[in-house]
């Protein structure tokens, strides 16, 4: 890898109101970061204690997922309390500790805000029991009686995302809906008290300087609850995925067009504040409909799952590039770029799978298939996430891949916790596999993540990943990670690309500026490098200087 040296201005972007543009944000997944009172769990202070490392890499920001009051039915998106710190995981004060130590390191801080539902153990869900049918506190959820003779029936056939009926039976004989696990009811949105309380909620940690929120499954707080609730026909239509399939607008839960009204009212309170707080919508829906989501008078950004989805290939690639930067362009806002976050197989693993693989029956196979080549398959992710940086607009990055973890695919099923396992009938293994606890250190308890074990098991290949173990060790991916940010700050300035029509068919190449231009070579041969002065590599050039299978250039 060959590395220009400094000579540009520091950047002050991050000084900006609208830093997020163009922003590199890490995420942390608290239970999963590190661990500072050796129970186990990751917790706050864990977190802090750690920030050094994420100043260090040169990320703008950092997105904490769900550290509130959570039984872990969903790995914290089963929230109890939306405005507390779970016990677990520490406290308000260490909240504040973190916030003021990340503001401390220039590092905007960004948490998850979980509105769809509750858990089950929050508050207003308790009382919605014990209330009773036909209750005002059962009117801040989906309660409904069921069908057949004595309402044994779901009320619909809508489908749960993890699996079997979103309807779930109480003693009294009602059922209230989720979306997600049983221990995730759904709120109605039409309530008053709930929007009220959200907006709350927003205050509350607007207040206590957070700098933005990502907004958890942005698409399904709206829907479509007149009487009588009606049936989707085919429970199939549940699937995310499958709004493609139904006139836009018209899905009982997803993406309807009153769902806008709320982050309108949102942006009012988010905006109210100095600077503007950002936030960030997750809405799996399609590339037109996600514009709204983005609108300045709404969110302002949403993130681009199509580019997650994307087989490598160059093709597919400079589409949904092109139409992700139009879907931004649209909307006022910059694009989002992830390869990898809790929810998803890690892009060390997946993209070596054959395009249009089924990872969940990959995960399930574990063990009694050939284990993918690491090697080839951090090659390849490297690649990928040089090309991502590149890009024009904001990279969410999540917490591993800059130490190239792959996925743990072969976790025994009787360690797996995500609620996917159990809800499919053992049949989807889930999301465990990228949720294993971070090695910092190349041995010692948990590799440096606590001084307890993880709660879940950590590899013995997680050593060679560690921290440690790359912490100044040229050619290391945590180094690569670590100059491409560098590098990128001082290289950013359009929010536009031009595209090399040049290369072969398998090798993607765009120029961002007159000084930064970006090459993949996809083909399983070394291509020639285009001419101009080699910034980094993803990976050695070959002896005789050309681009080798499965590495990105940037070139000067
Ligand atoms: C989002 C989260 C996911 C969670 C779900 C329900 O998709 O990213 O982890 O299970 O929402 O809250």
């Amino acid at each position: 890898m060959t590395v220009r040296p400094d000579a540009s201005p520091p950047d002050l972007s991050s000084q900006r109101p609208d830093w997020w543009r163009q922003a590199v944000v890490y995420q942390v997944y608290p239970r999963s970061f590190a661990d500072a009172d050796g129970d186990g769990l990751g917790d706050l202070k864990g977190v802090t204690a750690r920030l050094g490392h994420l100043a260090g890499l040169g990320v703008d920001a950092l997105w904490l997922s769900p550290f509130y009051p959570s039984e872990l039915a969903d790995g914290g998106y089963d929230v109890a309390d939306h405005r507390e710190v779970d016990p677990r995981l520490g406290t308000l004060d260490d909240f504040d500790a973190l916030a003021a130590e990340a503001h401390r390191l220039g590092l905007k801080v960004v948490v998850d805000i979980v509105p769809n539902h509750t858990s089950h153990r929050h508050v207003w869900f308790q009382e919605a029991l014990a209330a009773g049918p036909g209750s005002a506190a059962r009117a801040r959820y989906v309660f409904r009686d069921g069908r057949g003779p004595d309402g044994e029936l779901p009320p619909t056939d809508w489908r749960s995302v993890f699996g079997g009926s979103a309807w779930r039976r109480v003693p009294d004989g009602q059922w209230y809906l989720h979306l997600f696990t049983p221990e995730q009811p759904d709120l109605d949105w039409r309530h008053p008290e709930v929007r009220e309380d959200f907006r709350t909620t927003l205050r509350f940690w607007s207040d206590r300087g957070v700098d933005g929120f990502r907004v958890d499954v942005a698409h399904a707080l709206a829907k479509d609850l007149a009487e009588p609730l009606r049936d989707l026909g085919e429970p199939a239509l549940s699937d995310e995925k499958a709004l493609v399939r139904l006139p836009p607008g018209t899905h009982p839960f997803y993406d309807r067009d009153d769902v806008h009204e709320i982050y309108r009212d949102w942006r009012r309170i988010l905006d109210s504040y100095t600077p503007p707080r950002m936030a960030v919508a997750e809405a799996w829906v399609p590339h037109a409909r996600r514009v709204r989501y983005a609108l300045p008078d709404e969110l302002g950004q949403a993130f681009n799952f199509e580019y997650l989805e994307t087989p490598w290939d160059t093709a597919a690639l400079r589409q949904v590039v092109t139409e992700s930067l139009g879907t931004a362009r649209a909307a006022g806002a910059s694009a989002t770029w992830v390869l990898s976050n809790h929810d998803v197989v890690r892009h060390t693993s997946r993209l070596m799978l054959p395009p249009g693989a089924d990872t969940g029956a990959w995960l399930l196979s574990a063990g009694r298939r050939p284990a993918l080549d690491p090697a080839a398959g951090l090659r390849r992710a490297r690649a990928a996430t040089l090309l991502m940086l590149a890009l024009p607009g904001s990279a969410y990055l999540y917490q591993g891949e800059e130490l190239g973890l792959p996925e743990v695919a072969e976790l025994p099923p009787e360690v797996l916790q995500d609620p996917i396992w159990e809800q499919t009938g053992r049949t989807q293994k889930g999301r465990d596999g990228c949720r294993v606890p971070l090695p910092w250190t190349a041995d010692g308890p948990s590799y440096g993540f606590g001084t307890g074990g993880a709660w879940l098991p950590q590899p013995e290949s997680f050593a060679a990943y560690a921290v440690a173990a790359q912490d100044g060790v040229a050619g290391s991916t945590l180094e690569l990670y670590r100059t491409a940010l560098r590098l990128r700050r001082k290289l950013t300035e359009s929010e536009s690309l031009t595209w090399a029509e040049d290369t072969p068919p398998e090798v993607l190449g765009f120029a961002r500026s007159d000084r930064w231009r970006c090459v993949t070579n996809l083909s399983a041969t070394p291509v020639p490098l285009p001419p101009g002065e080699v910034l980094l590599t993803s990976g050695p050039l070959t002896p005789d200087g050309r681009l080798g299978p499965d590495t990105t250039a940037w070139l000067g």
